[in-house]
């Protein structure tokens, strides 16, 4: 069954833009992402937006649907009213390109910081044993698929451009987890958590949690162990007199 469904869809570049109205024929069974393509073949060839898989897997496909975080391409149509009028928009927390195209180039850049992966320098490649039990945690970890949609949901920098600098957002704190939690890893991640990455400015809102297509619980299983484990680390007396005592001789 076929219905003529309305839109408004925000169409500009970074110079600014509005929200433009348009109906559109939805079809049984279709995604936002059909809709949006359907637009730019009948009415809208120009209109820009982002996407790849269509299958929830890229990660590319990121906007907002009726204000809400989401993947166009897993947005089914039927959770919508025929009468509702459904509104699409950029990604707000990121700088826009074009229509639904924003620069996500903050993430890239948060990413690189990081420090990758430091197994025990007598351990080749291929020489690397580990049990499922050692990997439990933080294989959940691995799902993402790097929407950053978490990154642009987190009032941290969605509500403050200036903390963009500070703050590494979910995602990455969620990857510092993650590499914390192997058991090969020799790094200790916990002092540029709070120092560097501003793990102290989440106050564990929960919203990243919820707009994750993946479902992987990031406040409860990255960001309050690591919260935990880094004040292990800063508040035990024994590892505050160890680090006392290195500092003296230093
Ligand atoms: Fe997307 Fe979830 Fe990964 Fe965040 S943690 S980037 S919401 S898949
Ligand atoms: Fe932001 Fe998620 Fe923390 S939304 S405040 S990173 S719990
Ligand atoms: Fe790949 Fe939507 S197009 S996740």
């Amino acid at each position: 069954m076929s219905y003529q469904g309305r839109f408004r869809v925000w169409r500009g570049d970074s110079e600014g833009g509005e929200l433009h109205d348009f109906t559109v024929e939805v079809n049984e069974g279709e995604v936002v992402l059909d809709i949006i393509h359907r637009l730019q073949a009948t009415q809208a060839p120009d209109l820009a937006v982002r996407w790849n898989c269509k299958a929830g897997k890229c990660g590319s496909c990121s906007a907002e649907v009726n204000g809400r975080p989401r993947l166009l391409c897993m947005t089914r149509m039927s959770t919508f009213a025929e009468q509702d009028t459904i509104t699409v928009t950029p990604l707000r927390t990121f700088p826009v390109q074009r229509d639904l195209v924003t620069d996500v180039s903050f993430n890239y850049e948060k990413a690189r910081e990081i420090p990758a992966f430091a197994p025990p320098k007598d351990l080749r490649p291929g020489e690397y044993r580990m049990q499922q039990v050692d990997v439990q945690r933080s294989q959940e970890f691995r799902k993402c698929i790097e929407c950053f949609l978490c990154q642009n949901v987190c009032h941290v920098v969605r509500d403050h451009e200036d903390n963009k600098e500070s703050f590494a957002g979910p995602r990455h704190l969620m990857r510092i987890a993650e590499l914390d939690m192997h058991p090969l890893d020799t790094a200790d991640r916990r002092p540029a958590a709070r120092e560097e990455h501003g793990l102290g400015l989440c106050n564990i809102t929960k919203c990243c949690t919820e707009v994750c297509p993946e479902n992987i619980h990031i406040t409860d299983n990255a960001l309050i162990p690591l919260k935990e484990r880094v004040v292990d680390r800063h508040y035990d007396p024994v590892v505050w007199l160890g680090n006392k005592i290195r500092r003296r001789r230093g």
